[in-house]
């Protein structure tokens, strides 16, 4: 049997976290932040002090990861080795350090096999980069959304805390990160041919969602 799957791609900032939520809310069903994968990725490299750019190193340090994801109160966590990891993937260094690693090919690789498994077992709303693209090539219908880059880094400087860094900081970050996803060989962040393109950057989450439901 196979499953509804719904992918949304798009840079960090678009709004694909709050937006993903809302309509896996919406539609009953579970939704995946593949980027948190990434980010447990980019945490172990770092714990473990991998050298994660020479090929052996990273080849054994992979096929010692022990990666799942589980549901609890509708919110995904991530195990790592049967430990609960989320709690410590979303500082600013693990936020660059994934996204370095995650242009490594043997990484993504690695992540593939976890992400089409969890599509297996159910209907999905799974936000990240290459969904679309890679992962999910014959998904139930591709979103693709964007937003200026001044809305997005404005939208992470209201999520956190007060001590936490300046806006032009985060715009800058933001920028790096764009450019690192964007400009890697392997499954770089681009729009499926097939994708729906949608611009949240003057629209609410409830306005995307609604919008998303007419292609559904
Ligand atoms: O969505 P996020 O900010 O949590 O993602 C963290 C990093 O992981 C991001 O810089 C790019 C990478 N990523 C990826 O390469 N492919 C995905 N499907 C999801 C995230």
């Amino acid at each position: 049997m196979t499953y509804r799957i719904i992918t949304i791609d798009g840079p960090a900032g678009a709004g694909k976290t709050t937006v993903s939520k809302l309509l896996a809310e919406t539609l009953g069903c579970v939704r995946v932040d593949t980027g948190a994968l990434y980010r447990a990725v980019a945490f172990e490299i770092d714990r473990q002090q991998t050298a994660w750019k020479n090929d052996d190193a990273l080849d054994l340090f992979l096929s010692g990861l022990d990666l799942n994801v589980v549901l609890e109160n509708e919110e995904m966590r991530v195990l790592s080795s049967g430990k609960d990891i989320t709690p410590f993937i979303r500082t600013p260094e693990i936020t660059l350090l994934a996204s370095a690693t995650s242009a490594r090919p043997a990484v993504r690789a690695a992540l593939l096999d976890i992400q089409r498994r969890i599509a297996r077992q159910q209907d999905a709303v799974f936000e990240g980069r290459d969904m679309g693209t890679v992962v999910f090539p014959d998904a139930t219908v591709k979103f693709f959304l964007v937003a200026d880059l001044a809305v997005r880094a404005k939208r992470r400087f209201d999520e956190m805390p007060d001590t936490a860094k300046e806006l032009s900081r985060i715009q800058a970050d933001m920028a790096a990160r764009d450019d690192q996803d964007t400009r890697r060989t392997r499954a770089p962040l681009k729009p499926a041919p097939d994708a729906i393109l949608i611009d949240s950057s003057r629209l609410t989450a409830p306005q995307v969602v609604e919008e998303m439901r007419h292609h559904l």
